[in-house]
Protein backbone atom coordinates (compact mmCIF):
# COMPACT_ATOMS: atom_id res chain seq x y z
CA UNK A 1 0.00 0.00 0.00
CA UNK A 2 1.49 3.39 -0.86
CA UNK A 3 1.14 5.75 2.56
CA UNK A 4 2.13 9.35 2.91
CA UNK A 5 4.24 10.16 6.01
CA UNK A 6 3.74 13.39 6.95
CA UNK A 7 6.41 14.64 9.87
CA UNK A 8 5.04 17.61 11.51
CA UNK A 9 8.29 17.95 12.97
CA UNK A 10 9.51 19.02 9.70
CA UNK A 11 6.79 21.15 9.52
CA UNK A 12 7.27 23.38 12.73
CA UNK A 13 11.14 23.29 11.75
CA UNK A 14 10.44 25.18 8.63
CA UNK A 15 8.21 27.53 10.11
CA UNK A 16 11.23 28.32 12.52
CA UNK A 17 13.06 28.78 9.70
CA UNK A 18 10.68 30.95 7.89
CA UNK A 19 9.83 33.30 11.45
CA UNK A 20 14.13 33.52 11.34
CA UNK A 21 14.05 34.78 7.89
CA UNK A 22 10.93 37.57 7.97
CA UNK A 23 11.95 38.71 11.58
CA UNK A 24 9.18 41.11 12.01
CA UNK A 25 6.22 40.47 9.68
CA UNK A 26 3.69 37.57 11.07
CA UNK A 27 3.43 34.40 9.05
CA UNK A 28 -0.30 33.43 7.38
CA UNK A 29 0.11 29.31 7.25
CA UNK A 30 -1.03 28.78 3.53
CA UNK A 31 -3.24 25.52 4.38
CA UNK A 32 -5.12 25.42 0.93
CA UNK A 33 -5.32 22.52 -1.06
CA UNK A 34 -5.73 19.84 1.60
CA UNK A 35 -2.49 22.12 3.45
CA UNK A 36 -0.95 20.82 -0.19
CA UNK A 37 -1.46 17.15 -0.01
CA UNK A 38 -0.56 17.08 4.09
CA UNK A 39 -3.90 17.22 5.21
CA UNK A 40 -6.14 20.23 6.18
CA UNK A 41 -6.91 19.58 9.96
CA UNK A 42 -3.60 17.90 11.35
CA UNK A 43 -1.14 20.46 10.34
CA UNK A 44 -3.79 23.23 11.09
CA UNK A 45 -3.72 22.04 14.57
CA UNK A 46 -0.25 21.92 14.71
CA UNK A 47 0.31 25.05 13.11
CA UNK A 48 -1.85 26.71 15.41
CA UNK A 49 0.14 24.63 18.42
CA UNK A 50 3.06 26.95 17.05
CA UNK A 51 1.03 30.31 17.92
CA UNK A 52 0.40 30.53 13.83
CA UNK A 53 -1.91 32.78 14.27
CA UNK A 54 -3.09 33.58 10.75
CA UNK A 55 -4.56 30.51 8.29
CA UNK A 56 -4.62 31.06 4.41
CA UNK A 57 -6.94 28.73 2.19
CA UNK A 58 -8.40 29.62 -0.77
CA UNK A 59 -11.51 28.32 -1.00
CA UNK A 60 -14.81 29.35 1.59
CA UNK A 61 -15.47 25.70 2.04
CA UNK A 62 -11.74 25.18 3.43
CA UNK A 63 -12.28 28.41 5.93
CA UNK A 64 -15.41 26.42 7.34
CA UNK A 65 -13.99 23.02 7.63
CA UNK A 66 -11.57 24.24 9.90
CA UNK A 67 -13.97 25.98 12.10
CA UNK A 68 -16.30 22.78 11.92
CA UNK A 69 -13.07 21.11 13.16
CA UNK A 70 -13.33 23.87 16.15
CA UNK A 71 -10.68 26.38 14.66
CA UNK A 72 -11.71 30.14 15.85
CA UNK A 73 -8.60 31.89 14.97
CA UNK A 74 -8.17 34.02 12.03
CA UNK A 75 -8.42 32.12 8.43
CA UNK A 76 -8.15 34.14 5.55
CA UNK A 77 -9.97 32.72 1.87
CA UNK A 78 -9.13 34.49 -1.20
CA UNK A 79 -10.60 32.58 -3.95
CA UNK A 80 -14.36 32.69 -4.32
CA UNK A 81 -17.44 34.26 -6.37
CA UNK A 82 -20.53 36.20 -5.67
CA UNK A 83 -23.37 32.98 -5.30
CA UNK A 84 -21.26 30.80 -3.58
CA UNK A 85 -23.46 29.66 -0.70
CA UNK A 86 -20.94 29.36 2.22
CA UNK A 87 -20.40 33.49 2.35
CA UNK A 88 -22.45 34.03 4.79
CA UNK A 89 -21.35 31.66 6.86
CA UNK A 90 -17.88 33.08 6.66
CA UNK A 91 -18.80 36.23 7.63
CA UNK A 92 -20.66 35.68 10.77
CA UNK A 93 -17.94 32.81 11.70
CA UNK A 94 -15.39 35.64 11.25
CA UNK A 95 -13.37 34.47 8.57
CA UNK A 96 -11.56 37.00 6.21
CA UNK A 97 -12.65 37.07 2.61
CA UNK A 98 -10.71 38.32 0.08
CA UNK A 99 -12.13 41.04 -1.93
CA UNK A 100 -11.54 41.99 -5.68
CA UNK A 101 -14.26 44.25 -7.50
CA UNK A 102 -17.57 45.82 -6.16
CA UNK A 103 -19.69 42.75 -6.63
CA UNK A 104 -17.79 40.53 -4.54
CA UNK A 105 -18.22 43.65 -1.94
CA UNK A 106 -21.96 44.20 -2.56
CA UNK A 107 -22.47 39.66 -1.38
CA UNK A 108 -20.05 40.37 1.73
CA UNK A 109 -22.09 43.53 3.12
CA UNK A 110 -25.35 42.14 2.07
CA UNK A 111 -24.10 38.36 3.93
CA UNK A 112 -23.27 41.10 7.15
CA UNK A 113 -26.80 42.44 7.06
CA UNK A 114 -28.38 39.62 6.73
CA UNK A 115 -26.26 37.83 9.69
CA UNK A 116 -26.15 40.84 11.66
CA UNK A 117 -22.16 40.65 11.64
CA UNK A 118 -19.44 43.07 10.31
CA UNK A 119 -17.95 41.43 7.50
CA UNK A 120 -13.84 41.48 7.70
CA UNK A 121 -12.58 42.16 4.30
CA UNK A 122 -9.00 41.98 2.87
CA UNK A 123 -8.83 44.35 -0.33
CA UNK A 124 -6.94 42.41 -3.09
CA UNK A 125 -5.02 45.08 -5.40
CA UNK A 126 -3.72 43.38 -8.97
CA UNK A 127 -0.15 44.77 -9.15
CA UNK A 128 0.68 41.78 -12.59
CA UNK A 129 -0.95 38.67 -12.14
CA UNK A 130 -3.91 39.54 -13.87
CA UNK A 131 -5.50 36.73 -12.16
CA UNK A 132 -8.11 37.92 -9.26
CA UNK A 133 -7.30 41.22 -7.80
CA UNK A 134 -8.98 44.91 -8.33
CA UNK A 135 -7.34 46.52 -11.71
CA UNK A 136 -5.34 49.59 -10.63
CA UNK A 137 -8.13 51.66 -13.01
CA UNK A 138 -11.02 50.45 -10.68
CA UNK A 139 -9.27 50.84 -7.09
CA UNK A 140 -10.07 54.04 -6.23
CA UNK A 141 -13.84 53.55 -7.32
CA UNK A 142 -13.28 50.18 -4.86
CA UNK A 143 -12.30 52.05 -2.16
CA UNK A 144 -14.59 54.83 -2.46
CA UNK A 145 -17.28 51.98 -2.30
CA UNK A 146 -16.17 50.26 0.64
CA UNK A 147 -15.83 53.71 2.59
CA UNK A 148 -19.45 54.07 1.93
CA UNK A 149 -20.20 50.57 3.52
CA UNK A 150 -19.30 52.24 6.88
CA UNK A 151 -20.32 49.86 9.60
CA UNK A 152 -21.40 46.94 7.33
CA UNK A 153 -17.62 45.97 6.52
CA UNK A 154 -14.41 46.09 8.16
CA UNK A 155 -10.83 46.29 5.88
CA UNK A 156 -8.84 43.81 7.84
CA UNK A 157 -5.92 44.66 5.35
CA UNK A 158 -4.60 45.26 1.87
CA UNK A 159 -2.34 42.37 0.08
CA UNK A 160 -1.36 41.47 -3.82
CA UNK A 161 0.42 38.46 -5.43
CA UNK A 162 3.88 37.97 -7.15
CA UNK A 163 4.42 36.20 -10.36
CA UNK A 164 7.81 35.36 -9.99
CA UNK A 165 9.02 35.82 -6.78
CA UNK A 166 10.46 32.13 -7.36
CA UNK A 167 13.10 33.53 -9.68
CA UNK A 168 15.98 35.35 -7.93
CA UNK A 169 15.98 38.94 -8.82
CA UNK A 170 13.31 39.14 -11.39
CA UNK A 171 12.50 42.68 -12.36
CA UNK A 172 8.81 42.02 -11.70
CA UNK A 173 9.15 41.81 -8.47
CA UNK A 174 10.23 45.48 -7.96
CA UNK A 175 7.53 46.20 -10.10
CA UNK A 176 5.03 44.71 -8.28
CA UNK A 177 6.31 45.76 -5.03
CA UNK A 178 6.04 49.46 -6.20
CA UNK A 179 2.43 48.93 -7.84
CA UNK A 180 1.28 47.43 -3.88
CA UNK A 181 2.92 50.78 -2.67
CA UNK A 182 0.64 53.16 -5.21
CA UNK A 183 -2.23 51.17 -4.50
CA UNK A 184 -2.05 51.32 -0.88
CA UNK A 185 -1.09 55.23 -0.88
CA UNK A 186 -4.03 55.90 -2.95
CA UNK A 187 -6.57 54.10 -0.51
CA UNK A 188 -5.32 55.81 1.98
CA UNK A 189 -4.91 58.94 1.00
CA UNK A 190 -8.90 58.07 0.01
CA UNK A 191 -9.10 58.26 3.65
CA UNK A 192 -8.69 54.22 4.41
CA UNK A 193 -6.88 53.45 7.20
CA UNK A 194 -4.74 49.65 6.37
CA UNK A 195 -4.32 48.30 9.65
CA UNK A 196 -2.23 45.11 7.48
CA UNK A 197 -0.43 45.03 3.92
CA UNK A 198 1.06 41.70 2.53
CA UNK A 199 2.53 40.66 -0.34
CA UNK A 200 4.97 37.59 -0.13
CA UNK A 201 4.51 33.60 -1.02
CA UNK A 202 6.75 31.45 -0.13
CA UNK A 203 9.68 32.60 -2.43
CA UNK A 204 9.63 35.99 -2.02
CA UNK A 205 9.61 35.69 2.08
CA UNK A 206 12.77 33.67 1.76
CA UNK A 207 14.78 35.94 -1.21
CA UNK A 208 12.95 39.09 -1.09
CA UNK A 209 12.86 40.99 2.42
CA UNK A 210 11.35 44.29 0.66
CA UNK A 211 8.58 42.47 0.41
CA UNK A 212 7.97 41.46 3.74
CA UNK A 213 5.51 44.15 4.73
CA UNK A 214 2.99 43.08 8.02
CA UNK A 215 2.63 39.85 6.99
CA UNK A 216 3.73 36.94 4.47
CA UNK A 217 1.96 33.99 3.03
CA UNK A 218 3.58 31.05 2.99
CA UNK A 219 2.43 27.56 1.40
CA UNK A 220 5.52 25.50 -0.17
CA UNK A 221 8.28 25.81 2.01
CA UNK A 222 6.35 25.20 5.02
CA UNK A 223 5.82 21.90 3.88
CA UNK A 224 9.81 21.43 3.03
CA UNK A 225 9.40 21.77 -0.85
CA UNK A 226 11.84 24.82 -2.18
CA UNK A 227 9.74 27.70 -4.16
CA UNK A 228 13.32 28.17 -5.81
CA UNK A 229 15.61 26.01 -8.13
CA UNK A 230 18.60 24.72 -7.09
CA UNK A 231 18.35 26.56 -3.41
CA UNK A 232 17.12 24.26 -0.25
CA UNK A 233 17.24 26.81 2.44
CA UNK A 234 17.60 24.51 5.19
CA UNK A 235 13.96 23.62 4.74
CA UNK A 236 13.19 19.52 5.80
CA UNK A 237 10.87 18.16 3.52
CA UNK A 238 7.51 17.09 5.58
CA UNK A 239 6.01 14.21 3.34
CA UNK A 240 7.73 11.23 1.99
CA UNK A 241 5.63 9.18 -0.53
CA UNK A 242 6.35 5.08 0.74
CA UNK A 243 4.72 1.76 -0.84
CA UNK A 244 6.38 -1.51 -1.21
CA UNK A 245 7.34 -3.89 -3.45
CA UNK A 246 4.65 -6.25 -3.96
CA UNK A 247 6.67 -9.09 -6.29
CA UNK A 248 9.74 -9.61 -8.52
CA UNK A 249 10.04 -11.63 -11.56
CA UNK A 250 12.74 -11.90 -14.22
CA UNK A 251 11.77 -10.70 -17.60
CA UNK A 252 13.37 -12.10 -21.35
CA UNK A 253 15.35 -9.97 -23.48
CA UNK A 254 12.55 -8.39 -26.16
CA UNK A 255 9.77 -8.26 -23.39
CA UNK A 256 8.17 -5.41 -23.44
CA UNK A 257 6.18 -3.57 -19.95
CA UNK A 258 3.07 -2.13 -19.07
CA UNK A 259 0.54 -0.59 -21.25
CA UNK A 260 1.52 0.70 -24.06
CA UNK A 261 4.66 -1.02 -24.17
CA UNK A 262 6.23 1.95 -24.50
CA UNK A 263 9.90 0.20 -22.76
CA UNK A 264 11.09 -3.40 -23.62
CA UNK A 265 14.09 -5.27 -21.63
CA UNK A 266 17.15 -5.18 -23.67
CA UNK A 267 18.64 -8.14 -21.58
CA UNK A 268 16.84 -10.27 -18.90
CA UNK A 269 15.92 -8.01 -16.40
CA UNK A 270 14.41 -8.21 -13.30
CA UNK A 271 11.49 -6.21 -12.57
CA UNK A 272 9.57 -4.97 -9.28
CA UNK A 273 5.96 -4.17 -9.30
CA UNK A 274 5.21 -1.54 -6.97
CA UNK A 275 1.99 -0.56 -5.84
CA UNK A 276 1.02 2.93 -6.16
CA UNK A 277 -0.57 4.82 -9.59
CA UNK A 278 -1.74 7.65 -11.21
CA UNK A 279 -4.77 7.42 -8.95
CA UNK A 280 -2.10 7.57 -5.82
CA UNK A 281 -0.71 10.49 -7.50
CA UNK A 282 2.45 9.11 -9.06
CA UNK A 283 2.33 10.97 -12.66
CA UNK A 284 1.50 8.82 -15.76
CA UNK A 285 4.65 10.61 -16.92
CA UNK A 286 6.71 9.68 -14.44
CA UNK A 287 6.96 6.17 -16.60
CA UNK A 288 10.60 5.65 -18.16
CA UNK A 289 11.56 9.41 -16.90
CA UNK A 290 11.35 9.42 -13.13
CA UNK A 291 13.34 7.12 -10.50
CA UNK A 292 12.76 5.62 -6.89
CA UNK A 293 14.77 4.43 -4.07
CA UNK A 294 15.02 1.09 -2.82
CA UNK A 295 17.32 -0.25 -0.12
CA UNK A 296 19.21 3.00 -0.37
CA UNK A 297 19.65 2.77 -4.18
CA UNK A 298 18.03 4.86 -7.10
CA UNK A 299 15.95 2.08 -10.18
CA UNK A 300 14.24 3.41 -13.10
CA UNK A 301 10.58 3.14 -13.13
CA UNK A 302 9.70 1.25 -16.52
CA UNK A 303 6.84 1.58 -18.90
CA UNK A 304 3.99 3.43 -18.40
CA UNK A 305 2.91 4.57 -14.89
CA UNK A 306 -0.98 2.77 -14.63
CA UNK A 307 -3.84 3.57 -12.33
CA UNK A 308 -2.84 1.65 -9.48
CA UNK A 309 0.83 0.35 -9.59
CA UNK A 310 3.94 0.68 -11.80
CA UNK A 311 7.15 -1.25 -12.65
CA UNK A 312 10.81 -0.63 -11.89
CA UNK A 313 13.83 -1.80 -13.43
CA UNK A 314 15.76 -3.83 -10.29
CA UNK A 315 19.30 -5.35 -9.17
CA UNK A 316 18.89 -9.19 -7.53
CA UNK A 317 19.01 -7.68 -4.07
CA UNK A 318 15.34 -6.25 -4.68
CA UNK A 319 12.94 -8.86 -2.57
CA UNK A 320 9.02 -8.71 -2.29
CA UNK A 321 8.23 -6.41 1.04
CA UNK A 322 11.40 -3.93 0.09
CA UNK A 323 10.37 -0.14 1.23
CA UNK A 324 9.85 1.81 -2.45
CA UNK A 325 10.51 5.46 -1.74
CA UNK A 326 8.45 7.62 -4.12
CA UNK A 327 10.27 10.91 -3.07
CA UNK A 328 10.68 12.38 0.00
CA UNK A 329 14.59 13.54 0.94
CA UNK A 330 15.94 11.74 -1.74
CA UNK A 331 14.32 11.90 -4.46
CA UNK A 332 12.99 15.06 -3.26
CA UNK A 333 9.40 16.32 -4.18
CA UNK A 334 10.89 18.66 -6.51
CA UNK A 335 13.29 16.09 -8.00
CA UNK A 336 10.38 13.63 -8.84
CA UNK A 337 8.68 16.95 -10.49
CA UNK A 338 11.34 18.11 -12.64
CA UNK A 339 11.72 14.06 -13.71
CA UNK A 340 7.58 14.24 -14.46
CA UNK A 341 7.63 17.75 -16.25
CA UNK A 342 6.19 19.49 -13.20
CA UNK A 343 6.55 21.18 -10.20
CA UNK A 344 7.16 20.29 -6.64
CA UNK A 345 3.97 21.67 -5.49
CA UNK A 346 1.77 19.50 -7.98
CA UNK A 347 3.33 16.38 -7.14
CA UNK A 348 2.38 17.35 -3.40
CA UNK A 349 -0.58 18.36 -3.42
CA UNK A 350 -2.31 15.27 -5.98
CA UNK A 351 -1.76 12.75 -3.45
CA UNK A 352 -5.01 10.58 -4.12
CA UNK A 353 -7.28 10.95 -1.23
CA UNK A 354 -7.40 6.44 -0.55
CA UNK A 355 -3.69 7.22 0.38
CA UNK A 356 -3.25 7.21 3.84
CA UNK A 357 -1.43 10.05 5.66
CA UNK A 358 0.39 8.54 8.62
CA UNK A 359 2.04 11.36 11.21
CA UNK A 360 5.16 11.48 12.82
CA UNK A 361 7.00 14.10 14.63
CA UNK A 362 6.16 16.23 17.68
CA UNK A 363 2.88 18.19 16.93
C1 LIG B 1 -2.68 34.12 -2.97
C2 LIG B 1 -1.64 33.16 -2.51
N1 LIG B 1 -0.81 33.53 -1.53
C3 LIG B 1 0.16 32.71 -1.09
C4 LIG B 1 0.32 31.45 -1.62
C5 LIG B 1 1.41 30.57 -1.10
O1 LIG B 1 2.39 30.36 -2.07
P1 LIG B 1 3.66 29.47 -1.73
O2 LIG B 1 3.17 28.08 -1.63
O3 LIG B 1 4.58 29.69 -2.87
O4 LIG B 1 4.18 29.98 -0.45
C6 LIG B 1 -0.52 31.04 -2.67
C7 LIG B 1 -0.34 29.72 -3.28
O5 LIG B 1 -0.47 29.49 -4.44
C8 LIG B 1 -1.54 31.92 -3.11
O6 LIG B 1 -2.39 31.56 -4.09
Amino acid sequence: MTTATVDLGAIAHNLALVRRVVSSADVMAVVKADAYGHGLLRVSEALRARDVRWLGVALPSEALALRDFGDTGRILAWLWAPGDGDIERCVASGVDLGVSNSRMLQEVAAAAATTGTKARVQLKVDTGLSRNGCSLSQWPALIAEVLDAGSLVEVTGVWSHLANADIPNHPSVHEQRLLFDQACATAEDLGLVIPMRHLANSPAALLSPETHYDLVRVGIALYGVSPVAGRDFGLRPAMTLVSSVASVKMIDAGASVSYGTTWTATEETLVALVRGGYADGVPRSAGNRAEVVINGRLYPIVGHVAMDQFMVAVSGDVMAGDEVVIFGTSPTANEFAQACDTIGYEIVTRIGPRVPRAYVGAS
